[in-house]
């Protein structure tokens, strides 16, 4: 038999010696009386630092695909596959904190103090995870004015310092939207056709909320106030140079090119070409999401297990959780197509020729 095809033991396929032999409790060695809940603290970090292990390898695996100028059809179905199973593993590490939370604040407190000054700051691959999805240095909440890299190591610094180099699969994204053709084709210009439709549907919206008998006059002036304020959203649509200051202060990270694409998706994702990448865009939108609650209930439960105790990495603890929940978001123009969409009914109808280009053909030659 080839030495490829040597029999393999599962304890040692699966290298139980040492993960098995990794969890050793510092309540155990400092105070030779363990604390019963200490495993299941351990445990459940190394759990999760091996599930961000797996994560790390798909979203690697999705970049390399994204890097090439042609994106085949095949491989945008992989891209969805792969972006579905994260999602998956992300419900898994939100219902995980269940577990969690069997443990109390004061069984935590057993061995707390053991803890000092290591924290989740410190997880080197939960990082590398945000950067690689796109999170930016400059986007990211500090704490005590330091760079969020100041609690690694020089080796440690390089990998992460890598992950911000590389292009983030945000960058990716709309690169590829960028490329995405049909925008203008032959006669139709989707700008001015998806332009007048806007205006046709804000005009509706006025006309009902005029002609409304239930409506008193100031809460039409309100609601119309509101309606235009949607308008003046869109406008920035209509206008690339107002896009461009909308994205130099920071408010949008799609190029126009990308955000016109990504909308024009969204809007004919029926159409057979266009199904793929709005299952893959949508997927993103998952993707934030998941990581979104996440944070919100990690940050939910830490406010139980400390209150407003500061953190053991030295952070405002439960505070500076719940804004990063907030501010660390990174798909965010995917959530501004949502304001783009127009009813179905509005939406222009594509010349044929158009519409052909977008199915999948068949030829018997
Ligand atoms: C008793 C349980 C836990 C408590 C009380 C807790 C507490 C905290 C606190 C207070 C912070 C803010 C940083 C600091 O000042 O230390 C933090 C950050 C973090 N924790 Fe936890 N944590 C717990 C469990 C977990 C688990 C199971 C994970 C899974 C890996 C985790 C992952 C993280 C990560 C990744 C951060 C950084 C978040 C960011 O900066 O956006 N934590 N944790």
């Amino acid at each position: 038999m080839s030495e490829k095809f040597t029999s393999v033991h599962y304890h040692s396929y699966l290298e139980l010696d040492k993960l098995l032999n990794a969890q050793n409790l510092r309540s155990a060695a400092l105070e030779k009386v363990p604390a019963h809940d200490e495993m299941l603290f351990i445990i459940m970090h190394q759990v999760y630092e091996l599930w961000f292990k797996q994560i790390i390898h798909e979203i690697k695996s999705i970049a390399v695909m994204f890097e090439g100028d042609l994106m085949d059809e095949r491989e945008i179905s992989t891209a969805v596959a792969r972006l579905e199973r994260i999602i998956e593993i992300q419900k898994l590490l939100i219902e995980q904190i269940n577990v969690m939370e069997t443990m109390t604040a004061m069984d935590f407190l057993d061995f707390r103090q053991y803890l000092f000054p290591a924290s989740g700051f410190q997880s080197l691959q939960f990082r590398i995870v945000e950067n690689m999805l796109g999170l930016k240095e400059e986007q990211r909440l500090t704490y005590n004015s330091m760079p969020y890299d100041v609690v690694f190591s020089g080796k440690q610094k390089e990998i992460l310092k890598e992950s911000m180099d590389n292009k983030s699969l945000l960058t990716l994204v709309i690169d590829w939207l960028d490329r995405t053709p049909f925008l203008e084709f032959d006669k139709f210009n989707f700008l001015e056709s998806y332009k007048k439709a806007v205006e046709s549907m804000v005009q509706k919206e006025k006309d009902a909320i005029n002609a409304s008998d239930i409506l008193s006059e100031e809460t039409k002036k309100q609601r119309l106030t509101m309606v235009g304020d949607t308008s003046t959203y869109f406008m920035a649509v209509f206008d690339p140079a107002k896009f461009e200051e909308m994205r130099e202060r920071g408010e949008v990270k799609f190029s126009y090119k990308a955000m016109l694409a990504a909308l024009f998706i969204f809007l004919y994702r029926d159409e057979p070409i266009l199904q793929q990448p709005y299952r893959f865009l949508s997927r993103l939108m998952d993707i934030e999401e998941m990581l979104t609650l996440w944070r919100n209930r990690h940050a939910q439960m830490v406010l139980r297990m400390i209150g407003r105790k500061t953190g053991t990495g030295g952070s405002s603890g439960h505070q500076y959780l719940k804004a990063t929940a907030q501010q660390h978001q990174i798909f965010t123009d995917l959530y501004q197509v949502a304001t783009l969409l127009i009813p179905r009914s509005d939406l222009p109808t594509l010349p044929e020729d158009l519409r052909k280009h977008l199915s999948f053909h068949f030829s018997s030659k």
